[in-house]
């Protein structure tokens, strides 16, 4: 269980690994208030068939309902990042994540604090 803990600690100081090479970090407008029932339509339209209707995953992508994806372990930062650039497999292994075209930092922000919401709820902060 430590050794669990600790190969957490490193992914989370590893992570988002697009800050290392560079990526561009989309930026949602600034003064936007994120909002959950914003998010819930875009995250279904946009998210739901890999990560799951209820957040808790398919077989195509993993949970976001998930320890992992705590803001401290995965920061919104990660959202944009992976929404943008996609994300190779390295949690899990259901491949990569592909970007995700036509979502802007904006709805990603949305979609985010959607999932957050649904987190806390679930006792994941
Ligand atoms: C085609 C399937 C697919 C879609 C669509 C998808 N994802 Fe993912 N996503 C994945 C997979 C697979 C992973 C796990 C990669 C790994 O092994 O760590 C992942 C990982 C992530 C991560 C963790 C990134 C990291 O830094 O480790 C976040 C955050 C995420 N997805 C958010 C989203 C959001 C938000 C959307 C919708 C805008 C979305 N995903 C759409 C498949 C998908």
């Amino acid at each position: 269980m430590k050794k669990l803990a600790v190969i957490a600690v490193v992914l989370a100081a590893l992570s988002p690994p697009g800050m290392a090479q560079g990526w561009d970090v989309p930026q949602p407008s600034s003064g936007l208030m994120p909002n959950p029932n914003v998010g819930k339509p875009l995250y279904e339209k946009n998210c739901a068939a890999c990560h799951g209707a209820a957040l808790n995953g398919s077989d195509q992508g993993p949970p976001l309902l998930h320890k992992i994806y705590e803001p401290s372990h995965h920061s919104d930062i990660a959202f944009q990042i992976a929404a943008r650039h996609g994300m190779r497999a390295h949690h899990w292994k259901f491949g990569d994540m592909p970007p995700v075209a036509g979502v802007s930092a904006d709805e990603v922000a949305h979609i985010t604090a959607y999932v957050r919401m649904l987190q806390r709820r679930a006792g994941i902060h």
